[in-house]
């Protein structure tokens, strides 16, 4: 018998992937197509959906010729994606009524801060775990329905269906057959009770959305449908497994323990730690969250976003000129010769959680005379990590959990001074996995687990493997003292208003 593969998708939101997996957890091919960034108004970002739904056929066709897999030795699909991107489509056409509106888009904020304004935090908060904020999709939803003309009235006759980018490629891979989505994507949407696992009645009125208009809410790990056959080259193949990218790369990194922590650096960075059967609602604004359903067990995980991460290198590089390329940080960082008195606070889009301040400009304190260009560079690194530090600091407050060790994935987990300045200003272990698409492999293991390819989450423990681990080596003098520098340049970054 032919040997037989996982092909995972992973749609992001500036790249959609498609990486096929062998049984060791191996990657045998990857294929990427860049996604069109639409930005119609400051602050508003869009897809095209079957720009989309285009870039992964593209990748899925790529990555079978690349490798020379047949596609009837694809034994099953997994679909990661871009969360809480909100899509609505026309059920009989099947094309989209509207963009997808991209999670960073902030054409909602108004709707949102009129929801907070008429005092449903609390509500939202307790059944939700999420903050209100145009991030999620219930506002996407809304605002299409409010500017489609006869949007609404559709949606009510059932003639309209709202999907995240998950929902919408099962849909078009099933060509029309399955209209479903996982929990821990219906958990992004602001629409669903993370406590009952339903939609829930209360919000879907306060929004005034039909729920005729929603997908089914499954596991993520579980047959969500076959593809069509001229829409994957008259195969059938299952869709076994779905999940949001960031939940994904918490599975591809075996975080299956409470306490288990992942943090991923992209743009911004993602940190999400699984903590359990039972949701912790989060006293500093981290967001609460579905990590996983699998086997009818619900885990829940607390996540946290720094929003300017990688996207500080390049800033160093476009703006500043510093660098030619963002790789070249770390070796310009340990070129520096200062005593780590400099700090970067780069709050370009204002500083995420804990300090929740939409308004504070990036600033630099601590230069002399002295102060080079390496010492710049330097500091800027070290911000990535202060700033993982204090969500990471949070979650060990707000879970009541020790933290021991650190996943990391990610572009910039290549960056050697950077993550040894993280192990020793966290004082843990930081461990960088050996495959680093973790998304993709996340879901790669959903997938396999719900067609029987891997048996269980022993068997899939037999393939990760460790890529490096940086070992905390700083003294705790000098991490409290440096910290501590750390938490008074936020403190003046916040108090400075002009
Ligand atoms: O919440 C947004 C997040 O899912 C972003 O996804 O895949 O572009 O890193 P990605």
């Amino acid at each position: 018998m032919d040997k037989e593969y996982i092909l995972a998708i992973d749609e992001g939101t500036t790249t959609a992937r498609a990486i096929i997996f062998d049984h060791e957890g191996k990657q045998v091919a990857i294929a990427r197509h860049p996604i069109r960034q639409i930005l119609p108004n400051p602050g508003w970002v869009e897809h095209e959906p079957n720009e989309i739904w285009n870039a992964i056929q593209t990748t899925i066709a790529t990555a079978l010729i690349d490798s020379g897999i047949k596609p009837k030795q694809i034994k099953a699909i997994g679909i990661a994606s871009q969360r809480e991107t909100t899509v609505v489509w026309d059920k009989k056409t099947g094309l989209p009524i509207y963009n997808a509106i991209v999670w960073q888009s902030r054409q909602t904020a108004n709707l949102a801060n009129d929801l907070i304004k008429q005092g449903y935090k609390e509500e939202i908060h307790q059944k939700t775990g999420l903050i209100i904020s145009p991030y999620f999709s219930a506002t996407k939803i809304r605002w299409i329905l409010d500017h489609v003309k006869g949007a609404q009235e559709k949606a009510e006759n059932g003639e309209l269906l709202f999907g995240t980018i998950n929902t919408w490629l099962l849909w078009k891979l099933t060509d029309g057959e399955s209209f479903l989505t996982d929990a821990a994507n219906a958990s992004r949407t602001m629409l669903f009770n993370i406590n009952t696992l339903e939609w829930d009645e209360d919000l879907l009125k306060i929004f005034n959305i039909p729920k005729k208009m929603l997908p089914e809410v499954k596991s993520n790990s579980e047959i969500f449908g076959v593809t069509q056959n001229y829409q994957f080259y008259g195969s059938e193949v299952p869709i076994s497994g779905m999940t949001g990218s960031q939940q994904a790369s918490l599975f591809g990194q075996m975080a299956f323990e409470p306490g288990m922590v992942k943090n991923t650096y992209g743009t911004g960075a993602f940190a999400v730690m699984n903590t359990g059967n039972k949701p912790a609602l989060s006293d500093n604004n981290l967001l609460t969250t579905i990590a996983y359903s699998l086997n009818g067990e619900v885990k829940y995980a607390l996540e946290g976003s720094v929003f300017v991460a990688g996207a500080a290198l390049q800033w160093l590089r476009d703006e500043m000129d510093l660098i030619d390329s963002t790789p070249e940080t770390s070796d310009a960082a340990k070129q520096s010769t200062d005593m780590d008195e400099v700090y970067v606070v780069p709050a370009f889009a204002g500083l995420g959680a804990p300090y929740w301040d939409n308004h504070a400009h990036g600033t630099i304190f601590g230069l002399t005379r002295g102060t080079t260009d390496k010492d710049i560079i330097k500091a800027t690194l070290q911000a990535i990590a202060y700033q993982t530090k204090d969500i990471i600091e949070t979650m060990r407050s707000d879970a009541k959990m020790p933290i021991e060790l650190l996943k990391v994935d990610g572009a910039a987990t290549a960056n050697e001074y950077l993550m040894q300045f993280q192990a020793d200003i966290l004082g843990i272990d930081l461990q960088r996995s050996s495959e680093l698409e973790t998304t993709s492999l996340g879901v790669a293991f959903m997938a396999g687990l719900g067609v029987g390819f891997w048996k269980d989450l022993d068997d899939i423990k037999k393939n990760y493997q460790v890529g490096k681990t940086y070992h905390a080596q700083m003294s705790e003098k000098k991490r409290l003292d440096l910290y501590d520098g750390w938490q008074k340049a936020v403190s003046a970054t916040m108090a400075f208003k002009h």
